[in-house]
């Protein structure tokens, strides 16, 4: 998978991709992320990539024909690469879409500053547009971070257990599990003893529940999205029914 990223920062991406998994998994050539200066395709002495508001108003706005040159570069070494636009009015990126962008040969990443792109670039020079979330940041460059640690991790090889992805939370749809470690007992609080029992049906069993259990209390719109098993259902109302009567 290649990453190409367009900002007028490159050097923020430094540090991210230096560290654990992601550099790990560029040294072993499972992923590769190139930063690219969006002001190398800026035309003029001061190399200008934002002009001024059509129609008056604060900031300045980002400027279409840097980017159509930089784009048409870019898709000339990776032509079937997906571009896609960061904007807080995009579509709320999700593990679902971290998953599908997983499978694509490359995705080009264009961070936005100021006030944002000129209209005209969303019309025609991309495939997709991504928010992270209903928040409004300084730049495109974390935004493109995120997406970039999300989808890395359903490439072949990334992780070390990979497992993992399918079992983290949102994979299914619900939330995952709690997690316990060494030690048994800690602050008074000890750890499930089902955990401790060796059998690995009942530990799975009581994974399942727990994940129905806390999707319901903290993210029930979750389980509005997603079609249970009668099993699950029945796991679920029988949870809803214990709790409702120590209550
Ligand atoms: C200050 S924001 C511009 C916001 C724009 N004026 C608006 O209200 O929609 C500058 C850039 O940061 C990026 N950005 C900010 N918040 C984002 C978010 N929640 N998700 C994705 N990108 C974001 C986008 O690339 C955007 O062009």
């Amino acid at each position: 998978m290649i990453f190409d990223v367009l900002t007028l920062f490159p050097g923020m991406f430094a540090s991210p991709l230096q560290e654990s998994i992601l550099s790990r998994a560029a040294k072993q050539g499972l992923l590769q992320v190139r930063t690219h200066c969006l002001r190398d395709w800026a035309e003029g002495k001061h190399q200008t990539t934002d002009d001024t508001p059509y129609g008056g108003g604060d900031g300045m706005v980002m400027k279409p024909e840097p980017i159509a040159r930089a784009l048409a570069a870019l898709k000339e070494q990776t032509p079937k690469a997906k571009v896609l636009l960061m904007t807080p009015q995009g579509t709320q990126f999700s593990q679902r879409h971290s998953k599908e962008l997983a499978k694509e040969e490359g995705l080009i990443f264009l961070c936005g500053r100021y006030e944002g792109f000129d209209e005209r670039i969303r019309q025609s020079l991309v495939d997709a547009e991504f928010s992270i979330g209903d928040y409004v940041l300084t730049g495109g460059e974390l935004p493109a971070m995120v997406m970039i640690d999300a989808i890395s991790r359903h490439l072949p090889g990334v992780l070390g257990c990979s497992s993992s992805a399918e079992t983290d939370s949102f994979s299914d749809g619900l939330l995952e599990y709690p997690q316990y470690t060494r030690p048994v007992e800690f602050n008074g609080m000890t750890v499930p003893q089902i955990l401790l029992s060796g059998d690995h049906g009942k530990i799975a069993q009581w994974r399942r529940e727990q994940q129905l259990l806390r999707t319901w209390q903290r993210r029930p719109d979750l389980l509005r999205k997603i079609k249970l098993s009668e099993e699950d259902k029945k796991t679920l109302e029988r949870l809803q029914q214990s709790l409702e009567s120590d209550n």
